[in-house]
């Protein structure tokens, strides 16, 4: 049967894209922050996962206020870099993997999740960045992708317990795929950062490190934290964290922590790798 192999939790910040894209990594102002990212690449390496689910956020690139799916699952062949203004990002297509990926849609929505079905989507820099930080610039992505897109842009966004919820639900649905996938569940966005408005420029590093802390060892309690807390401590933008949660119920309770990242900013951004494996 295909396995959960590991739980990645990273940022997506687009500057860090542009700076890969532009071969800008060894810059005074962003060698500090992609000299720490190589533990994580070598994680990657030796992981060597068959298939990423990831969660992410379309930012009104595949999607804009016409159409705002709450949960959505990519079972397309591919999926090709999104146009966000500047011209699709200069890295490979995402391969899918239709076979799982229908399973997992028909695993979840008998399971109740109510998810939405993208035959064809392009994918913008909330997928295709933390691609190119696991990964850098490879002529081809070595894995392949189940994108997993979440509404965390428009009120209401899901609560963090309804994607830790469906982190389980993933978790099942993969558990049941036959097949021998090394599966990891990439959780991204966050961490504090807030865009706009009054306390636009706002970091809690704190808070973001507590809520590292927190993830790993009562995540029941992480996913209970509310929106408006979230948003309080974390920044408007901050509550792309929920995604982090769907990652972290596709695991057991119990969880061994085998790296943490935190570089502070990135653009105007908390930047945080975390990735757990299964006790
Ligand atoms: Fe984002």
């Amino acid at each position: 049967m295909a396995e959960v192999v590991a739980a990645i939790c990273t940022s997506h910040v687009p500057a860090v894209g542009v700076a890969i894209d532009q071969g800008r990594q060894a810059e005074p102002k962003w060698a500090p922050y992609f000299e720490k990212i190589e533990a994580l690449r070598a994680y990657v390496e030796e992981l060597q996962p068959d298939v990423c689910v990831i969660a992410y956020n379309d930012h009104a690139s595949a999607f804009s206020l016409q159409l705002i799916p709450t949960f959505l699952i990519g079972v397309a062949a591919e999926f090709p870099p999104a146009d966000e203004g500047w011209g699709p990002r200069p890295v490979p297509t995402v391969p899918g993997h239709p076979e799982l990926a229908w399973h997992m849609a028909e695993s979840l929505i008998l399971d109740e999740f109510d998810m939405t079905i993208a035959n064809e989507m392009p994918v913008d820099h909330g997928l295709t960045v933390p691609l190119s930080v696991m990964y850098g610039q490879p002529p081809a992505w070595p894995c392949r992708v189940i994108p997993l897109c979440v509404n965390v842009i428009q009120y209401p966004p899901p609560t963090g317990h309804r994607c830790m919820m469906l982190g389980r639900a993933i978790r099942r649905a993969i558990d049941s795929f036959p097949g021998a996938e090394r599966v990891a569940v990439v959780g991204t966005g966050g961490m504090s950062h807030q865009l706009q408005g009054e306390r636009a420029g706002l970091i809690n590093i704190e808070f973001d490190l507590a809520y590292m802390d927190h993830l790993r060892d009562d995540p029941e309690a992480a996913a209970k934290i509310s929106h408006t807390e979230l948003m309080r401590e974390a920044g408007s933008e901050g509550i792309e964290l929920v995604m982090w949660q769907i990652a972290r119920g596709a695991l057991d309770p119990a969880v061994h922590e085998k790296l943490r990242i935190n570089h502070v900013p990135t653009s105007n951004t908390s930047n945080g790798v975390l990735v757990f494996e299964n006790v």
